[in-house]
């Protein structure tokens, strides 16, 4: 049995619950928060034993440590939690940013690495079936050769959306205040971002704008974060991608990889098994057509557990801590690494940051090399 400790119960701890749910050998052992009514109506919903304190989650006091912790406080606090996990010589797994702070980022990633821990961040769909098969057609050319992606992640006009309503499964509400300080760019970018560098690796420059165009969001706040970002980036594989975050434009999360030989299309990034769809072009007399007729494309056999939630966040949200846990049991690396998450972690804030005069942005980190999944080999 795996286990795993959970610091931060709010809204999207109940993702997890149901997510880590689907994999029979995963144990929570212990829950943690700094609001303690939270934790409490946290651990009487899920049945979880409640820590008192950090150093108890973290089993400082006790002879059982979880084999992962999942940090999943606000973005603010990611870098003292993990910090304090690292610390305490216990493998990460954060939700995402890894760091609102890249100086942060690399202290982080330092230290895990001078501990021989793993540190990872959220998102972790780039290991889910639609992903993976995206990657596969990519792989058996049947686009022929990519140049080219649009990547959406517009999210429709969320302040004007009844979000005071929205509630997780036990009843915490949607941090709406954090939401907007943080920003849509450094909360999503990931989601299609980590696709692309698993697909086609490190991105060499960004070249990105940024502007705050709801005002007031939030009563009595001057200023959030962008709510609108729009970045090229330049891969070192030579592809280059559009990528698109907003909370103002109607919804739209599709992705379009636009090869020589045709184009690889989903519509939404949050559904682990969204259709993905192969359409050709061709000439037709004094016309060039891109085909009508779509060829849905489909992994052989069976896949990862589907998260038991539908609508807009079909998502299971412990694939990530899943690989993990295996690797650490399989004594392999794991596709989940820091150096993963960090350069995940620049380009996304060097997207959010850009505002109206950045020009070009150099990364410093690099992506590594990652292995398909085990059962993502073949298509039907
Ligand atoms: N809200 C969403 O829809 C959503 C979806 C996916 C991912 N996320 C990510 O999940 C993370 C958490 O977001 P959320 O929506 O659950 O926020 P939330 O505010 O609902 O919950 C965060 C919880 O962390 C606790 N916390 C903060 N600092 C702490 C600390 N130092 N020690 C212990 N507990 C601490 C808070 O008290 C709170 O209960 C963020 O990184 C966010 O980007 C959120």
């Amino acid at each position: 049995m795996y286990t795993v400790s959970i610091i931060g119960t709010g809204y999207v701890a109940d993702f997890y619950m149901r997510s880590l749910q689907t994999f029979s050998d995963i144990k929570v052992l212990k829950a943690y928060d700094i609001n303690p009514e939270r934790l409490k109506v946290f651990c009487d919903y899920w049945q979880v034993t409640p820590a008192s304190s950090l150093a108890e989650v973290l089993g400082q006091e006790s002879a059982e440590k979880p084999s992962l912790v999942l940090n999943l406080t606000n973005p603010h606090a990611h870098y003292e939690v993990s910090k304090a996990c690292l610390e305490a010589g216990l493998h990460v797994y954060s939700e995402k940013p890894l760091s609102i702070r890249m100086d942060h980022a690399f202290e982080l990633h330092a230290l895990a690495k001078e501990k021989n821990l793993i540190l990872s961040s959220a998102p972790c769909s780039y290991l889910s079936e639609v992903a993976q098969t995206i990657w596969l057609a990519l792989r058996n050319q049947m686009i022929g050769q990519p140049l080219l992606v649009y990547a959406e992640l517009d999210d429709d006009y969320v302040t004007q959306a009844p979000y005071q309503k929205w509630m997780s499964e036990s009843g915490a509400p949607w941090p709406y205040e954090d939401e907007f300080k943080v920003g849509c760019t450094l909360e999503h970018a990931g989601y299609y971002l980590s696709w692309l560098m698993m697909m086609f690796g490190s991105v060499e420059k960004v070249v990105a704008a940024s502007a705050e165009l709801i005002k007031n969001k939030i009563p009595g706040v001057s200023k959030t974060a962008p709510d609108y970002s729009t970045a090229t980036l330049f891969f070192k594989s030579g592809i280059v991608a559009r990528i698109t975050c907003g909370i103002v434009a109607p919804h739209n999360h599709g992705l379009r990889i636009i090869g020589d030989d045709g184009v690889i299309e989903v519509n939404e990034s949050w559904n682990n098994a969204a259709t993905v769809k192969v359409r050709k072009r061709f000439v037709l007399r004094r016309r060039l057509v891109n085909s009508p007729f779509a060829k849905k494309v489909k992994l052989k056999g069976p896949t990862h557990p589907m998260a038991p939630r539908k609508g807009a966040t079909a998502m299971n949200f412990a694939l990530g801590p899943y690989e993990i846990l295996q690797s650490i049991k399989d004594g392999r690396s794991s596709r989940s690494t820091a150096d993963f998450s960090l350069h995940l972690n620049e380009v996304t804030l060097a997207i959010q940051n850009a505002m109206d005069n950045t020009g070009v942005q150099i990364m410093k980190t690099e992506c590594p090399e990652l292995l398909p999944m085990p059962w993502a080999g073949a298509l039907k």
